[in-house]
């Protein structure tokens, strides 16, 4: 994604010419990117020849999951829906594990049915549920456990996932019944130990903590697991100024922690594989002067990228067509809907914009279209793949015949 004689290219593609036949707002990814991210995760954790599952929540596109799957990769997912999609993408069921808390009886019903490689199960009576259904099928459910390691992840409090306050795994004290408890069940084979801290964790100190807490965890279960699986939560650059987690760092502190418990690692990354692979192009509507900032309305909102009404989140965007001039009035990005927080970024500097053109939103690629919806009764957008000079139209854009 770069400029060429000052307008936005993916890969080989001018930008606007997409628009010219997608039309407004449109997602669109790197196939380089993607391989590029695949490429750099799996060379910085080669030593650990981890099995690394697609967090399916970042990206659920079909087309994307069947690229994914054949760089080898499996899949985490967290519904029917999810798993359904990961199966049909040809993701082999080997290469599946599936997390949540709220895992209902007939979503476990067709886990146990396709035989994937693990349910990380969350709560005593998730186990429960788990051993019944197993037993009536006379089958052995192989499962994880996931823990929560009470570890700050120091990252977005709605996307921390590893304290004591948080929903998710179990304490160390149930975690240790459930251990037990599990070492004589019939139907129930007890393989991994789970954890997944948070999202968007950029520094590796949360990361070593929580493997601290692992390592006593596993030495105090006395119990040999199969797998560690540590979820994922890498984070990435939305700004300049930020750098990419060090995988280096992390893949040591896992390494050392493996010396101790000859385990095979998984790892759930999504973020770190799709995030930087997107971008969406939005047109501007309208520029309305306001007392002491202009808003540029876009005709992308809060339906289309959620994340920045949903977290605060800020996702970098900049002009389609680079220009020497720039505005003295603070810009203030926002989309069309009836809401305050559907707002995008504030730019102190901005080049001046004119209405009709376009701009590009960054780094969209992991929880954009994922998160999207139908509010106001707006149209999800097309997403469109890039390779080279090929255009694959791998979403088309919804029709308001589909929604009424
Ligand atoms: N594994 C589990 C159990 C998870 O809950 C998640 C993300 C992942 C793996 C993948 O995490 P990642 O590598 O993508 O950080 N919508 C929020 C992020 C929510 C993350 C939820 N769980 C956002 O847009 O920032």
């Amino acid at each position: 994604m770069k400029y060429i004689k000052k307008k936005f290219f993916i890969e080989n593609v001018k930008v606007r010419n997409l628009t010219k036949k997608f039309s407004t707002p449109i997602y669109c990814y790197s196939y380089k990117k993607l391989k590029k991210n695949i490429m750099i995760f799996k060379k910085n954790f080669k030593n650990l020849n981890p099995l690394i599952c697609f967090a399916v929540k970042a990206n659920a596109n079909l087309k994307l999951l069947k690229e994914i799957k054949k760089f080898g990769l499996g899949a985490d997912v967290v519904s029917l829906g999810e798993l359904t999609k990961a199966l049909k993408a040809g993701i082999q069921t080997k290469k599946i594990v599936f997390s949540g808390v709220g895992k209902t009886s007939e979503e476990l019903r067709f886990a146990i049915d396709k035989k994937i490689l693990l349910i990380n199960a969350e709560s005593k009576s998730e186990i429960l549920e788990i051993e019944r259904i197993a037993k009536s099928k006379r089958e052995i459910v192989n499962i994880g456990i996931r823990l929560n390691p009470n570890t700050d992840a120091k990252t977005l409090k709605q996307i921390s996932t590893g304290k004591k306050q948080d929903k998710f795994g179990l304490t160390e004290k149930y975690f240790l019944e459930l251990v037990k408890y599990l070492k004589n069940s019939k139907f129930i084979k007890l393989k991994c130990l789970s954890v997944h801290i948070g999202s968007q964790i950029l520094s590796n100190q949360p990361y070593e903590k929580m493997l601290k807490v692992v390592d006593r965890i596993i030495k105090k279960s006395n119990y040999k697991f199969e797998f560690i699986d540590l979820g994922g939560g890498m984070g990435i650059s939305y700004d300049k100024k930020i750098k990419n987690l060090n995988y280096k760092k992390y893949a040591v502190a896992i390494k050392k922690v493996l010396k101790k418990h000859n385990t095979k690692i998984i790892f759930e990354p999504g973020r770190s594989i799709i995030g930087n692979t997107a971008i969406l192009v939005s047109k501007v509507i309208y520029i309305k002067h306001g007392s002491n900032k202009n808003f540029v309305i876009l005709d992308a909102g809060m339906n289309d990228l959620m994340r920045p009404a949903l977290y605060g989140a800020e996702h970098q965007i900049i002009p389609e067509n680079k220009k020497n001039v720039f505005t003295k009035k603070t810009y203030e990005f926002v989309g069309p809907i009836c809401e305050s927080t559907d707002r995008f970024l504030t730019a102190k500097k901005f080049q001046k914009l004119n209405e009709k053109d376009l701009v590009i939103i960054s780094d969209v690629g992991a929880y954009g279209m994922s998160l999207s919806s139908n509010y106001n009764v707006r149209l999800k957008p097309a997403e469109i793949l890039i390779k080279g000079y090929k255009i694959n139209v791998i979403k088309k854009r919804q029709r308001l015949k589909d929604l009424i």
